[in-house]
């Protein structure tokens, strides 16, 4: 697979990673070991950069991916985050106080069983905390040798620049993908500052997969119940722009995820999309998204068919 550098600090990765949180949360019951099978097949078909954090399982998620990468720690690249706790509701809140990073990127180390994590990310940001005191936490984990790069995600342009004034950021991750664009106003700053972008959810999180349900059939705790794309008013409309979508993949010989996927690898040479899957299969699928090209007229045409993305609102 070819490589990609994120940010200017020497940090190259295969241009499709791996996410690993529907190992863990997100998506439905998974089956631990299909998914040490889909981690090691991700290896198998040069994937190098491999995504989790701490929030997915509580650490479970982190374990998972230790043991599915143990073999081939050394050939591969581990990011891991903190930053995001429960209240006493179960609801997600941002915590980035310094004495809980310090706690916490110390249980990542240990849940994933490595001796460094290569790229360190606050999760979310905390309003409560300036990004600089939060960054000036994480390079103590650089200057102790436990951490090899820096990270932001769900943050904004401004503290990107912020952050980097502090030390050198390697990435952002955030969001993005044919559904979701929001990401395209970060990449003034990451042009100026030569920092990666990995792009999270970039088959909008399986919307863009060719295999979509309605909100009701998803289990409980599928996080997809709760997303715009899926709401009732919103989800035919969608599901259509998937339809033409698929047409074109196929008139390349080639699937909905891989268009997804290589519509990301041809926005920009610095953005490493991270898919998720627990299935080896459908690891394997998305990974030849890197042998597709998408020539001026297939950009076009996608532009043509979502001009905004998913659809999120009102459809009347
Ligand atoms: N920083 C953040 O706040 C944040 C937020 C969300 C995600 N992330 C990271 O980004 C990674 C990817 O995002 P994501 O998992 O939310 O969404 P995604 O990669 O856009 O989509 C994942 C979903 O698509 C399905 N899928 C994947 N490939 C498929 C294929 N070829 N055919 C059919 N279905 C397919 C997966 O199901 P199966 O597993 O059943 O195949 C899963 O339900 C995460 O794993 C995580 O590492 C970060």
């Amino acid at each position: 697979m070819q490589q990609r550098t994120l940010g200017r600090q020497g940090l190259a990765v295969g241009q499709i990673g791996y996410g690993s949180m529907g190992t863990a949360i997100g998506y439905g019951p998974s089956d631990d070991q299909e998914s040490i099978a889909a981690i090691r097949r991700a290896h198998d078909l040069g994937v190098t950069h491999f995504d989790t954090a701490r929030m997915y399982g509580w650490g479970e998620g982190e374990k998972l991916l230790g043991t599915a990468i143990a073999p081939f720690r050394d050939e591969i690249t581990i990011a891991t985050k903190f930053g995001i706790e429960t209240d006493t509701t179960g609801a997600f809140l941002p915590d980035s106080r310094p004495e809980h990073i310090r706690k916490v990127v110390d249980d990542s180390l240990r849940n994933l069983g490595v001796d460094s994590i290569d790229l360190l990310y606050q999760h979310l940001h905390d309003p409560d905390v300036p990004v600089e005191e939060v960054v000036g936490v994480m390079q103590e984990f650089v200057d102790a040798g436990k951490v090899k790069y820096l990270g932001l995600s769900n943050t904004t342009p401004e503290n990107v620049r912020r952050a980097h004034a502090v030390h050198p950021i390697t990435a952002l991750q955030t969001e993005y993908s044919i559904f979701e664009r929001g990401a395209e106003a970060f990449f003034p700053v990451l042009e100026e500052l030569g920092i990666g972008l990995v792009s999270y959810s970039p088959l909008a999180r399986g919307f863009l997969s060719g295999v979509v349900k309605p909100r009701d059939q998803h289990a409980a705790d599928d996080f997809r119940q709760f997303i715009p794309w899926w709401a009732p008013e919103n989800f035919d409309a969608n599901v259509e722009i998937t339809h033409r979508l698929t047409e074109l993949a196929e008139s390349k010989g080639a699937s909905l995820s891989q268009l997804a996927l290589a519509w990301l690898l041809a926005r920009k040479d610095y953005i490493v999309p991270i898919p998720g899957s627990r299935n080896p299969d459908r690891v394997a699928q998305n990974i030849a998204a890197a042998e597709l090209d998408l020539t001026a007229d297939d950009l076009a045409r996608i532009d043509q068919i979502a001009p905004n993305g998913g659809i999120t609102g009102p459809t009347a």
